[in-house]
């Protein structure tokens, strides 16, 4: 936390205390104790005399152990400040951030109406006392419709961003999994424990400086846009995500990547993405970036370790008791052989909508369908997975081709003796084909899905 930020803050609990802001020789004491300078050094600095110092730091120690709940001095103001931080950023579960939620961080007080009112309509500004957002642009963040369950995947994500402060994470999966539906699901439970969220939903990526502009350009509303030379190395944008705490989703990244090669790699006139997002995992600021799509970027490693502010998770199926109720919706009730039907279409929640509309628009039961292994592919769920297909590289294809050949999961050997590729080969293809979602590893085996094997088959 900044020597700024923590001025900031204390002057927050000060004006909430008192009705007034932090004068000079408060504002002073302040710094110099952040500074660890004694109060005589403080004193001379300020051309005055010590007891006042001292009697200024006493009055200001009181009121913020009266704010904080607990006893502060001038030796723990630091630590204060820094627990004062985390709890008001940490989860809104937890009982004691309640009454430091009543202070009125957004600090409203300051902002004239005229000036709260002069975004533009689709940036909202909040007034909740207990929020912290002050300006969202979500307008290209879809509606959610019914949601069941993603209790463990919220927590997770909560617990990354919130709390262990991740400023990198990345969201996969297949297609119709439920990327998106979790991710408007989250931010809708944690906007308010940010300055700024934004969503982007791009189908077609800006170029990076447009990309930058349009971010500093909401990020900017409540200050000058900074024109000071900045860091050639750095990009302006992190200056933002260091002063504010930004929370900013991009949506289906894999139009960053090219298809055709293997997962993750930049087309070329994307490439420079590669340095923002390697800037922003590794400098350091108080901002986060969920990246979503069907593919992470090539340099965003699939395991990650807790010392690190990156993560990736990749999204499975939802458990039959969620997906049985996305069939209910569907007007599906009462049927026999629910868990066969939801186990098979892996509770991808876009799939069994599929096969549910199918089913209804033909009258046929489910019984009828699941008589063998069959697997049935509407014409919706084929062009799905046409999408993600035609992505993949010629290896990937041969892998996928033999993969849906075999009826066990295999191991590399298996596989080795099956094809002509070489080792490496291989070996590369599955990492990709893996980070993409389109394989599954068992231990030392691999395997396709029932629905891949069909679709892959069916080619
Ligand atoms: N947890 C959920 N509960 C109910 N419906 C869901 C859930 N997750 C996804 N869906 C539905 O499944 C479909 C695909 O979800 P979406 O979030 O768009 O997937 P993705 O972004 O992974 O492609 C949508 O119609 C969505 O409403
Ligand atoms: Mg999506």
């Amino acid at each position: 936390m900044s020597l700024k930020e923590a001025l900031k803050l204390a002057d927050r609990i000060v004006f909430e205390k008192t009705g007034q802001h932090l004068d000079d020789l408060q504002a002073a004491v302040l710094k110099g104790t952040l500074e660890r300078e004694t109060y005589k050094h403080i004193a001379k600095d300020f051309d005055c005399s010590e007891s006042s110092v001292r009697k200024v730091g006493a009055e200001l120690w009181e009121i913020l152990s009266e704010e904080l709940g607990e006893d502060v001095s001038k030796s723990n103001l630091s630590s204060a400040i820094e627990r004062l931080q985390v709890s008001l950023f940490s989860s809104n579960v937890a009982q004691d951030s309640v009454q430091i939620r009543n202070i009125n961080y957004c600090g409203e007080a300051r902002h004239p109406p005229e000036q709260r009112n002069s975004h533009p309509p689709n940036q909202e500004t909040s007034n909740s006392k207990q929020s912290k957002t002050l300006h969202q642009d979500l307008s290209e963040m879809p509606e959610l419709g019914n949601f069941f369950d993603r209790t463990h995947e919220l927590q997770t994500l909560t617990t990354w961003i919130l709390q262990q402060n991740c400023r990198l994470i990345t969201l996969t999966g297949i297609s119709g999994i439920g990327k998106t539906s979790l991710a408007v699901q989250l931010v809708q439970q944690i906007k308010h424990e940010f300055e700024y969220a934004v969503w982007c939903t791009l189908d077609e990526f800006p170029t990076i400086d447009k990309f930058q502009s349009n971010l500093i350009q909401l990020f900017s509303q409540s200050e000058n846009p900074d024109s000071s030379p900045t860091n050639q190395k750095r990009l302006p944008l992190i200056k933002y995500l260091q002063n504010h705490r930004c929370l900013v989703v991009l949506d289906d990244v894999h139009n960053l990547f090219c298809s055709g090669e293997f997962a993750g790699k930049y087309k070329p006139e994307y490439e420079e993405y590669r340095s923002l997002f390697k800037q922003i995992e590794k400098l350091s600021h108080q901002s986060c970036f969920l990246l979503i799509g069907w593919e992470p970027p090539k340099e965003v490693p699939q395991l990650t370790s807790e010392n690190t502010p990156i993560r990736t998770l990749q999204l499975t199926g939802l458990d039959t008791a969620a997906a049985r109720k996305i069939l209910r919706d569907k007007g599906l009730t009462e049927i026999d052989n629910c868990e066969t039907l939801i186990h098979r279409y892996q509770g991808n929640p876009l799939w069994l909508k599929s096969v549910a509309t199918l089913i209804q628009e033909l009258g046929i039961g489910v019984a009828d369908l699941l008589i063998d292994d069959t697997i049935l592919l509407p014409e919706d769920l084929k062009d799905v997975l046409d999408e993600q297909f035609d992505r993949t590289s010629e290896l990937e294809k041969q892998v996928l081709s033999l993969l849906a050949k075999e009826n066990q999961p295999v191991n590399l050997a298996k596989l080795l003796q099956n094809g002509q590729i070489s080792s490496s080969d291989l070996l590369n293809a599955l990492q990709s084909l893996s980070r993409r979602c389109l394989i599954e590893k068992q231990g030392s085996l691999y395997t396709l899905s029932p629905v891949l094997k069909q679709y892959i088959k069916g080619l």
